[in-house]
């Protein structure tokens, strides 16, 4: 019986579109699934979506659409990118779906039942975007900790899970099993930092937010966040139901592949909610790095986003993975640069991988007809390079099972480098001039074949696409596309058929390259601005509204007392006004149609009960109204009749 290996990546927040740093994950989790496959294990890969929340709520909203309506659509495109990216997972779970609400419904009740999750009430500081509380120690400058933006501050009724209970087992746990995280500088981290000074229970419901999985006990609560995220790895294989067959078979999980931002969450909260339901912890929790762009994380908010589907359509999918898995080392922050990704292209590819295939193919189709001569006459550096070719896979190996990705694809181009100097040191144009040695010309050939062959089979996790190719201009059957056939060398038969190949990885004319993406986001910028101006026409005709909509504006007549050009500034005037009431100050953009005298001893209208806001740094207190024409001029709106400061207008 096999013996079966579960891989899971975190499950995506559907609340934009993913970018090529989420893909990396995906792609890593994927590559090591299809290498267990390889070994022959039995593997589970589980992916999926993380759907409720607050942020969910507020965008489907923003959308004019329901919840369900707006991740479905989402989740439909995470969907269509892992196929395009070729990553292939046995399992996709959504909080949204049935199994998993009624398995987190159970799990809720079950901790509720045995004490570890008790009611209470909770008072601190909550992100909206990374759907997160903070005690007010926890904030920095005021701020949300981990993404720097505005906290709001929250009082209510929670249900609070007893973490702090298990923090003595976790430590105990975590010293006692040093695979369990990795990179180990990792668990130092979780020890340090969070386990020894203490932790505190953790808020797990929340009466504010609608958009979750209600308690059944209690239905003006819904399960918050991790409660309900974390539970995905065991929900979607039947954990709380009738069928536990998946469960039984692959839980606890081989490894859990995480970023870095949510290590703490997988190796405190998970196993002390895995603790607490008596049930094994996962055997290891993965700790990668981030894509960074620009020296930064790639997020939407920061405008760094590069997109995976744009990036594989261009340069084709395989490149895509290959520069992933080779470029991140693994545990550590990895940079996405166009150069990096075109030298990668060009150098690792183009013209190690992709000429070798070529060249070796081409010449024995040149000096053989195409019919793969047999390796008859062995002579140094032979043996050199036929060591490498079968030891290369065990060196393989020990990368994979650390999880060390790009070292393993290292280990793979040297025997690609070693190949291509082989070439070099047998000369085979110049053996295929002498009759005498055509022994030894097709022994080359016959060797460089059969390392290609066996490269073709160590880059198949990573790479979905070229091994095919490469084994099929190989005229190999699919018995030599296994692991077991790349331990021992002189697996491909002679007189094999061997046709050329199609150019597997198109150098990237690097200059033309760049010039054609400056060309693209002029065009996009251009595009922008085009749909701003067209998005502010449409402004100019708002929806409707009811009288009462119209009656929270407090609209008055103002006298302007003084004026001035704002310092810094072309575009803003500050102004004094008289409301009638008090004096106050408003900076308005009219600089460029009105001059400072003019503006004085104007009466002018007042959005009176506008929120305060600072532009360029100065308060603001209020509005005043302009009519603007098609050319963009402006108009100061003022009461016909000599009417003073502080009339009422509606
Ligand atoms: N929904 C939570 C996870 C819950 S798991 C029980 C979440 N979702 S996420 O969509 O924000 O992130 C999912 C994964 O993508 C995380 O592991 C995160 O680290 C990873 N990445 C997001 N941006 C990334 C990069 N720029 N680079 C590498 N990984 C990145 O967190």
């Amino acid at each position: 019986m096999k013996k079966p290996y579960y891989i899971s990546t975190p499950i995506y927040y559907p609340s934009d579109n993913l970018h090529i740093g989420h893909s990396y994950c995906s792609v890593a989790a994927d590559t090591i699934a299809r290498f267990k496959r390889m070994q022959g294990y039995d593997v589970y890969f589980l992916t999926g979506t993380d759907e409720h929340g607050q942020k969910i709520e507020r965008k489907a909203a923003q959308a004019g659409k329901t919840p369900q309506q707006y991740v479905d659509e989402i989740v439909a495109g995470v969907k269509k990118l892992w196929e395009l990216m070729d990553v292939k997972y046995d399992g996709f779970v959504r909080t949204t779906d049935d199994y998993h609400v009624e398995a987190v419904q159970k799990i809720f009740k079950k901790l509720y039942d045995q004490g570890d999750i008790y009611k209470s009430e909770y008072e601190g500081w909550y992100c909206t975007p990374c759907e997160s509380f903070f005690t007010e120690t926890q904030l920095v400058d005021g701020k949300c900790p981990d993404c720097g933006r505005e906290v709001e501050k929250t009082r209510e009724e929670s249900y609070f899970f007893k973490l702090s209970k298990y923090q003595d087992r976790l430590i105990e746990y975590i010293e006692s099993h040093p695979d369990f995280i990795q990179p180990p500088s990792r668990a130092k981290e979780m020890i340090n930092n969070f386990l020894k000074p203490g932790l505190e229970d953790l808020c797990v419901s929340r009466t504010s937010i609608k958009w979750g999985i209600p308690v059944t006990f209690d239905e003006k609560h819904v399960v918050y966040v991790w409660i309900d995220a974390l539970s995905n790895y065991i929900t979607k294989l039947g954990y709380t139901t009738d069928n536990t067959e998946l469960f039984d078979k692959y839980w606890p999980a081989d490894v859990h592949l995480v970023g870095k931002e949510i290590i703490r969450f997988h190796t405190i909260i998970w196993p002390a909610m895995l603790m607490a339901l008596d049930l094994p912890l996962p055997k290891q929790v993965f700790g990668h790095g981030w894509l960074v762009f620009g020296g930064e994380k790639m997020s939407k908010s920061r405008g760094n986003v590069v997109d995976p589907v744009v990036l594989c359509e261009k340069y084709g999918v395989d490149s895509i993975r290959y520069f992933l898995m080779r470029e991140m080392p693994f545990g550590a922050d990895g940079n996405f640069t166009n150069e990096a990704l075109f030298n990668r292209i060009n150098s690792d590819l183009a013209n190690d991988l992709g000429n070798l295939v070529s060249r070796t193919c081409a010449m024995i189709e040149k000096y053989f007809g195409g019919v793969l001569p047999a390796q008859n006459c062995v002579e140094s550096p032979d043996d050199e390079l036929i060591s490498l070719a079968e030891n290369t896979y065990k060196e393989v190996c020990k990368k994979m099972d650390e999880l060390q990705l790009s070292n393993a694809l290292v280990e793979i181009w040297k025997l690609v480098s070693r190949c291509n100097k082989y070439i070099d040191e047998t000369t085979p144009w110049v053996l295929a001039k002498d009759e005498a040695k055509r022994d030894r010309l097709g022994t080359v050939l016959y060797n460089l074949a059969e390392c290609v062959r066996i490269i073709s089979v160590l880059i198949a996790p990573v790479m979905t696409k070229s091994p095919a190719k490469i084994q099929a201009s190989l005229g190999v059957d699919e018995s030599l596309t296994t692991f077991a056939s790349v331990e021992k060398f002189g697996q491909i038969k002679a007189g094999s058929k061997i046709t050329k190949t199609e150019v597997l990885f198109p150098r990237i004319d690097i200059e033309a390259e760049f010039k054609a993406q400056e060309e693209a986001k002029k065009a996009q910028e251009e595009a922008k601005q085009e749909k701003k101006t067209e998005v502010k026409k449409e402004e100019t005709v708002p929806a409707e509204i009811t009288i009462d909509d119209f009656a929270k504006i407090q609209l008055k007549t103002g006298k302007v007392l003084t004026c001035e050009k704002l310092e810094n500034s072309d575009k803003l005037l500050k102004m004094t006004i008289d409301d009638g009431e008090k004096e106050r100050q408003v900076v308005s953009g009219i600089a460029k149609h009105y001059s400072p005298d003019e503006m004085v001893g104007k009466t002018v209208v007042l959005v009176a009960n506008l929120k305060p806001a600072k532009l360029r740094g100065v308060l603001s207190e209020g509005m005043i109204l302009c009519a603007e024409n098609e050319k963009g001029e402006l108009s100061l709106v003022s009461p016909e009749k000599a009417f003073g400061a502080g009339n009422t207008v509606r």
